[in-house]
Formats: structure tokens, sequence, C-alpha cells
């Protein structure tokens, strides 16, 4: 450092403005700043994977870190027989394998467990559920606060969701009952049709504000960040727009195969399992205008505004919009994986797409033809979640004569997985004396000078639905606003005479279709 004082100050001031410090909150405000009110947590689906995989390391890693009420119970419910001591050793060797057990603090969590097994269509075994449900109540002062989280597959939503209200537990503030919510995963539905019939049968016994429709990718830190990213600086949100913006890509990308789900994959397929509700929550976040006020209807009107400007599809040219692809036998991580086909459960000849790129437009001011290319598959090369804000190129360039070369635009990324960090890249002059550009990157780590805990996806909906707020939730009128923009597309691929000729195979390992490279470089360079 030199010994100029003056020199030193603009040193310490350049260093300030490029360090970004821990703003120091207490590590148990960032996981929830409000009390949360007592409650018991009624898990509906409680031998099932997701509870061992998601919901119950989730409740555990919030209890460690003090987010979860002074006062709570959880209460497992399945068709096994089990007691509550077994029900507990699973759960415990549950924990192991997440590897977030905490020995010293597993007891006491242990005796907030319990378990009831019940018929998802026996209304008896519900009323005795009811029973038990009130005894906990005085015994813990939970104050007959109930979340029902199903973790069920879709079939058994709408009847488990009747059985809750025909016992009366869905009622609030009413017979020692609290407030009532009720936790559904997707699918909603598996059409615009049947996710209105799912809805008409959850209204039957539930206010939308009780209930909290999942999808977990509004959960992520990165993709919640997204709004503060824009909204919280003046410096991005003059040039998100037409003028300046040449075309988006939101990607979600997969090394994982259908695993053990074909009996869900192949009625689903990757359109319905990502592009429904993930992949257009993203696309939302992106491209919605400022709401008012950081509020859950506020901010869940603006993106339902983006799924009524999406452009319906023409669905008779549909290869010009849509590329659907399907994983042949290839490489992952160095192991050999077999073919979609292949795998336990699918149908040898199955023409459900494990791979989809879809250029749409969305009909307003702001983004009047700018493309959106969304894409989603199954055993690719990487797993890649991100969103690309792809610049236009300079109008003119004065370099033009002595570079001779195409200046690159800029580009913004939001990474969502795995580098939750944002990239602008943008052109410099490389060092030394001939006349040359560089492309370089300024990076912003997501979790750079923070040391405070850092929540899962589930817990984060966790915390949410205990206090109640839908923000990242979807609502009704968004669910349907996506299946609308959806069916036709989905009736256009799946009535085609031959569904298998639109269908193009990628090597698991690859990049996916060559269809979809072509697909893109063809509109990019048209750009
Ligand atoms: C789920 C889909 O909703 O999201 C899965 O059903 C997919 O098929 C998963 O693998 C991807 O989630 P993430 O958080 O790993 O990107």
């Amino acid at each position: 450092m030199s010994n100029d004082p003056q020199n030193q100050s603009r040193q310490s001031d350049a260093m300030a403005s490029v360090s970004v410090a821990d703003i120091g909150i207490d590590p148990q405000y960032c996981v929830t700043p409000e009390r949360i009110d007592p409650c018991i947590i009624v898990i509906l689906g409680a031998t099932g994977d997701l509870t061992a995989r998601k919901l119950i390391p989730a409740l555990f890693h919030l209890y460690l870190n003090e987010g979860l009420p002074e006062s709570f119970q959880i209460v497992g419910c399945g068709r096994t027989e089990l007691d509550d001591d077994e029900f507990r050793n699973r759960m415990q060797s549950a924990l192991q394998n997440a590897a977030v057990l905490d020995s010293n603090r597993w007891p006491a969590f242990a005796a907030a467990l319990h378990y009831r097994p019940v018929g998802y269509e026996n209304l008896a075994s519900f009323r005795e559920l009811a029973k038990y449900l009130g005894e906990l109540d005085r015994k813990h002062s939970t104050h007959g606060n109930r979340i029902f989280y199903i973790a069920l597959p879709p079939t058994l939503y709408q009847p488990v969701a009747q059985m809750v209200g025909k016992t009366g537990l869905s009622a609030e503030m009413t017979k020692g009952n609290g407030w009532s919510r009720i936790v559904v995963e997707k699918p909603f539905g598996t059409d615009l049709q049947s996710s209105m019939a799912l809805d008409h049968s959850l209204h039957e016994y539930f206010d939308e504000r009780q209930i909290f429709r999942i999808d977990h990718y509004l959960a992520k830190e990165t993709v919640q960040n997204i709004l503060m990213f824009r909204f919280a600086n003046s410096l991005f949100e003059p040039i998100w727009n037409r003028r300046y913006v040449d075309y988006v890509r939101v990607t979600a990308n997969e090394t994982l195969g259908v695993e053990h789900r074909a009996g869900y994959y192949e009625q689903s397929g990757v359109l319905r399992d990502m592009f429904q509700n993930h992949m257009m929550q993203l696309l939302a976040m992106t491209a919605m205008e400022p709401p008012s006020r950081f509020e859950a209807d506020l901010v869940r009107d603006e993106t339902s505004k983006v799924f009524r400007a999406l452009r319906p599809f023409p669905v008779d040219e549909l290869s010009e919009y849509l590329v659907l692809g399907q994983y042949s036998a290839g490489t992952i991580e160095g192991k050999s994986v077999p073919a979609y086909r292949e795998e336990p459960g699918v149908d040898p000849n199955s023409a459900t797409p494990t791979y989809a790129m879809m250029k749409v437009f969305l009909d307003n001011w702001r983004w009047q033809g700018v493309p959106f290319y969304m894409t989603s598959g199954k055993r690719l090369a990487d797993k890649i979640t991100k969103i690309a804000i792809q610049f236009k190129t300079v109008p003119h360039s004065m370099f033009r004569h002595v570079l001779g070369e195409t200046i690159l635009a800029n580009r913004l990324t939001l990474g969502i997985h795995p580098d939750e960090k944002i990239t602008l890249t943008f052109q410099t002059k490389n060092p030394g004396a001939v006349v040359c550009l560089r492309t370089v990157t300024m990076d912003f780590l997501y979790h750079q000078q923070y040391s405070g805990p850092i929540l899962d996806a589930y817990e984060k909906v966790l915390i949410d639905c205990m206090l109640g707020d839908q923000m990242l939730f979807w609502r009704q009128d968004g669910v349907e606003r996506s299946w609308s923009f959806l069916t036709p597309i989905l009736t256009g691929c799946e009535n085609a005479d031959e569904p298998q000729k639109t269908l193009h195979f990628y090597e698991a390992g690859t990049t996916g279709p060559q269809a979809a490279q072509a697909l893109l470089q063809k509109n990019i360079q048209g750009h």
C-alpha cells in the first residue's frame, strides 16, 4: 500500500466497494423473522419416499435451527400398521441417510413424532385421527392449528382432502380447531380439465387461502433472488425488455433418469413433469412486471399475467416451436445407463418425451418479439438450472475495421444449480499493444460472505405453510392458465398420427437431441 494518506483512502474506498459484508443478521432471524404459531403437522403418506427423503430431514433441520414453533407435534399417517416407536426408528434411519442426524437433539425431536394408521378412503379411521389430534392439542397446547401435508400419489389427493374435510378438520376456529391448511404437491391435475376438477374438490372443504400448492423451484433461494435482483436495483430493469434483450434461455437439465417413477412418468413426460410447473415459474419470475408491493397476491397477480400473455402455439407448425426427445442408452459420469424404453416399468415402445425445448413468446408490450427458449430433459450431460438473458449486440461497431469480428453481446446468467451465482459477461480490451477484445465475466456468488444457516427448499416451504404465507405457492388461476397454454400442445402431440415420428432420440450423457440445437441455432442466427 502507498504511504500517501489520500491514496490510501482511495484504495480502501475501492476495496469497500468490492467487498460485500455479511449484513450480520442473527442466524435465527434468517430462518424465520416471525414467531410461528404452535401447530401439529400431519403427514399423510408418512411411510413414503417424500417423507423420508425430504420432509422429516427438513423438519429436523428446522428444529436444529430453531425454525419450528415452541410447541409442535408431527403425526405421520399411512396405510401400514406401525406404532410410534417403529415410525421413530424409520425416521431416525431417514435422518441418518440424509446425513442430518444429530444424536443429542434427536430424542427430544423423536418425542414429538407420532404415527397413526389410516385408510385413505375410510372415514372412521379419519374420525379416530381427529380425536387423536384433539388429545395432542390438549396435551401439547398446539391450539388446534394443523397442517395436512399430502405426501401421496396424485390419485389420492381428492379422496384424502375429502376425508379431512368430512371429519371437520378443515373448518377453522370452531370446535377446538385453530387454523387448518392443506399442502398438495404437483402434479395439480394432468390437463386443464382435471386440474379444475381437483381444485373444485379441494374447495369443497378448504378456502383458497388454506390451500398450499407447492412448487419447490419457487422455494429455491436463487429463484426468489430473481425478484430482489430485478426489483431492488435500478440498474437492470430499464434494459429488461425487448429493446435490449435478444432472447432468453431457461434451462433445467438433469443427469438423473426416470429412476423408480416409471408409473408416474410414463403418464406425465417432461411437459407435465417440468414445464407445467417449474419452467413456467422460472419464466414468470424472469418476465413479470414489478408488483406494487411484496405481498403474496400482488406477486401472484403478476405471475398470472405472464401466463395470460403466453402466445398460443400454432399446433400445425409445432416443429418450429417444440422439439421433443427421449434418451437412449449412454454414459453418465462414467457409468453406462439404459435407454428410457429399457427402464423398469417403461413400455418398450413408449413415446413419452424425457426432453423438450420450447420456444415461446409473450404477447405484451415489454416482451413483444423476444423468444424465450425453455429446455429441460433427463439424462443429459450435466445437472444445470439457469436463466440466461442474452442482450443485443451493439448497434454499430466502431472496431469492425480493426477487429474484423463480431462483438459478442452481453449476457447475464442467473445460476440456480449447481452454481448459485449471477454472472455478467462483457467486453474489455485485452492487455497488450495489439487491439483485441476479451470477453470477461463479473460474478456474484450467492452465499459469498454469508455465514448463517442455509435453508433447503422444503424447509422454506414448511416455514411458509406454518406462517400462512402463500407467496411462493401456486394460486389456482395460475395453475389453470399454465394448463390452458399447455393442454392444446399436449393434445396436439399425443393425438398426432405417429407421435413416435416427432420424437428425437438422444444418447444419455449428451446435450440433447440435435434437432433442439438446430432449432436454437436457426433462430439465434436470425436474431
Ligand atoms: C420434480 C420432478 O418436480 O423436480 C422430477 O418431478 C425432477 O422429475 C425434479 O427430477 C427436479 O428438481 P431439482 O430441484 O432437482 O431440479
